[in-house]
């Protein structure tokens, strides 16, 4: 059974761009079939927790002798890495906060990032596997441009779930989306909403092939 992992970062829950996407991918994964199943995970809503011991960063056999990381987030964390493990495609939401991920988004990277489980010699059970970022941005962060390495969100989860994970990445973008709230980017309307439109777009068919 096709299993969907669907992460949502945003903490806006009334016109989130990034939720909006993943919601219209994760319809249309549904609308394969009844075998098309889907766990979704709310980090905004039910943030988990920071690493509280950086031993958690390493499996059991990895550990120092004297490692005694606190039992109920040694738990969580595997609880966390099962659903991704499960997962045959991984659908993140992320929106660019101050240049980067969400916290809380960089939180569940803490805890799936584990060498030996998830990455590392001879460890890349997800290898090839699909993940779908779809990335929000307030902005505009157009090559030529003097902002144009400034979103360092996208880059992150490249590196984490394509070159650590060896994940199969596509990256699904929407830009300006703070046209229609700040005056000097409301030149940007129109884009705005034909970059939201063509996203929508592209998860569907994502959706429908992957
Ligand atoms: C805490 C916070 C920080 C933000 N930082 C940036 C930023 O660094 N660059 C940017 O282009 N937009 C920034 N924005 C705007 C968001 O990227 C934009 O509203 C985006 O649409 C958020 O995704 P969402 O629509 O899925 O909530 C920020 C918004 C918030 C709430």
């Amino acid at each position: 059974m096709p299993h969907l992992l669907h992460l949502d970062s945003s903490a806006d829950l009334a016109r989130s761009r990034s939720r909006a996407i993943t919601a219209a991918f994760a319809e249309a994964w549904r609308a394969r079939g009844p075998e098309f199943t889907a766990t979704h995970r709310d980090l905004h809503r039910d943030p988990l927790p920071h690493l509280p011991d950086p031993e958690l960063h390493w499996p059991d056999a990895a550990r120092r002798p004297d490692a005694n990381p606190p039992a109920a987030e040694d738990a969580l964390q595997r609880e966390v890495l099962a659903e991704l493990l499960a997962a045959d495609v991984l659908l993140v939401g992320a929106p660019l906060y101050n240049y980067t991920v969400p916290s809380t988004l960089k939180v569940w990277i803490d805890q799936v990032h584990v060498p030996g489980i998830t990455t590392g010699e001879g460890a890349q059970p997800l290898a090839g596997r699909p993940a779908v970022v779809v990335s929000s941005r307030g902005g505009v962060y157009d090559a030529g441009t003097p902002t144009e390495s400034w979103d360092h969100g996208v880059p992150v989860l490249r590196i984490v779930l394509g070159n650590a994970l060896g994940m199969d990445v596509h990256v699904v973008q929407t830009s300006a989306t703070l046209a229609d709230r700040v005056p000097e980017l409301a030149g940007l309307r129109e884009r705005a909403d034909a970059e939201f439109a063509a996203a929508v777009r592209t998860a569907e068919e994502l959706a429908a092939t992957l």
